[in-house]
């Protein structure tokens, strides 16, 4: 890849290691090597400087607010691709002819239905149950009714294993919420297009026809796409490491569903939703909260602002804004959290604090706002962000399990700082 070295002296010694360059031209030291030679681990708390593997799938430049799906921009894939053919784009590297997105669609198609005794598992959880657990439970499950697709190693399994997923998780994210809501399920629809098809199993009910609003659908289309993928991120890194040990696909989604639930990641949509309502109901007054957010012995963050990766404007979240004003222009609407969201962004980067620690509105400060105006209940959020990052999650599975050199098993080690060696005190002497 390239022919530099870094040097780095230990002592009296002196060591060579190989540095490694990319399409874009961004730079690695290549430390696979390093413990071996010199009896050193690095050590990178949070892996916030830590390269975990080669991939072609996703570029970001977070100081200019670039991101690129396989080489093509965000913006120009968010105007021109559906979202099954930027899943196609992802998880096989190029975009597809019109006869292989129809091929990959009917495969999809043919695989939306669940095993009818997966129903008996919805109807065990609680109605309070939350969807993303819901969802992460009976994506796991899927591995005890999908026998047939479980080897990795196998190209027919890992193809017919990724249909499958892309098939069937709009039909478990819609019947976890149908469960909560105590509404019968809806199943999926063949002749509708992949967000038609979600929106009817989400908002339709057996006794009536129910047609999405094509507003709607292609707001929900462009939030697919724009959450679709974003590099080593803590679910797809999560999807990696459990994939690593060889295991089936939908064992690694489900893990990624659980590590995107949390509040500093996916989470944060719903985090952010319940942010700003609370200081709407508190009057609107932003002050205690900024306050709070800068305040240093208090760990309340605003939710839906700062990344790891990006240290400008989230391109995400500005489309996300974009459609936000487009729709509610279209349907007249009115939001105070919306103008409240706006109004906070505003305040925070005119305020010192946020702009030194270059902390600008990521992709999950808007997203909610438009999923309220669909109608979609809060609990629902990080769940439609799943939706959006599976074929990420895919892409990022299958490009290691054919990584040229072969894949091996994530095994990170560590800096050992607890008790020294001492002696066994029997449970008498304790
Ligand atoms: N509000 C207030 N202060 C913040 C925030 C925030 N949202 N985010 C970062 N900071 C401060 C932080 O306190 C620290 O200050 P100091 O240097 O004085 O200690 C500094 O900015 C750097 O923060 P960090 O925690 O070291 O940064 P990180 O890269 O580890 O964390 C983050 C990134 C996204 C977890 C963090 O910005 C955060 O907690 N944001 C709120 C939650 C959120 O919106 N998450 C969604 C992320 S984007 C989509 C996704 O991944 O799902």
């Amino acid at each position: 890849m390239s022919t530099e070295t870094s040097k780095i002296t230990l002592g009296d010694e002196n060591f060579e290691l190989p540095i490694l360059v990319g399409t874009e031209g961004e730079r690695a030291i290549d430390i696979s090597k390093f413990r071996g030679s010199t009896g050193y681990i690095t050590l990178d708390d949070g892996y916030a400087n830590t390269g975990a593997t080669l991939s072609g799938i996703t570029y970001i430049d977070g100081e200019k607010g670039v991101l690129r799906y396989r080489g093509y921009s965000i913006e120009e894939i968010a105007e021109r691709c559906d979202y099954t053919e930027t899943a196609y784009l992802l998880i096989y590297g190029e975009l597809p002819s019109g006869d292989e997105l129809e091929e990959f669609r009917r495969n999809i198609r043919m695989h939306s239905l669940l095993h009818e005794g997966m129903k008996t598992i919805f109807a065990g959880f609680p109605p309070d149950a939350h969807p993303m657990a819901i969802l992460s439970s009976v994506v796991g499950a899927l591995a005890i009714y999908c026998p047939d697709a479980l080897e990795p190693s196998n190209p027919q399994h890992m193809e017919l294993a990724i249909y499958r997923m892309l098939a069937k998780m709009p039909t478990i994210a819609a019947f976890s919420y149908k469960q909560s809501i105590g509404q019968p399920f809806i199943y999926p629809r063949n002749d509708l297009n992949y967000c038609q098809n979600f929106l009817r199993m989400m908002f339709g009910v057996p006794s009536e026809e129910y047609v999405a609003d094509p507003d709607f659908v292609d707001a929900l289309n462009l939030l697919l796409i724009l959450h679709a993928d974003h590099g080593q991120n803590c679910s797809t890194s999560t999807v990696r490491m459990v994939g690593s040990s060889t295991v089936n696909l939908y064992s690694s989604v489900s893990a990624g569903i659980c590590a995107l639930w949390g509040a500093l990641h996916g989470g944060a949509n719903e985090a952010c939703i319940n942010m700003l309502e609370e200081i709407h109901a508190a009057g609107g007054r932003l002050g205690k909260y900024i306050d709070r957010a800068k305040d240093p012995n208090d760990d309340y963050r605003l939710m839906g602002f700062g990344h790891r990766v990006y240290k400008n404007y989230d391109p995400r979240a500005k489309i996300i804004k974009e459609i936000c004003h487009r729709l509610m222009k279209k349907h007249g609407m009115e939001n105070s959290i919306f103008e409240l969201a706006q109004e906070l962004e505003e305040v925070a980067l005119s305020d010192s604090y946020f702009i030194e620690r270059k902390l600008y509105p990521n992709v999950d400060f808007y997203s909610g706002i438009i999923y309220s105006l669909m109608g979609i209940p809060k609990q629902m959020f990080t769940v439609l962000f799943a939706l959006g990052r599976l074929p990420g999650w895919i892409a990022h599975w299958r490009e290691m399990h054919l990584a040229p050199g072969g894949m091996k098993i994530h095994r990170p080690r560590q800096l050992y700082t607890g008790s020294a060696q001492r002696k066994f005190v029997p449970l008498i002497k304790r």
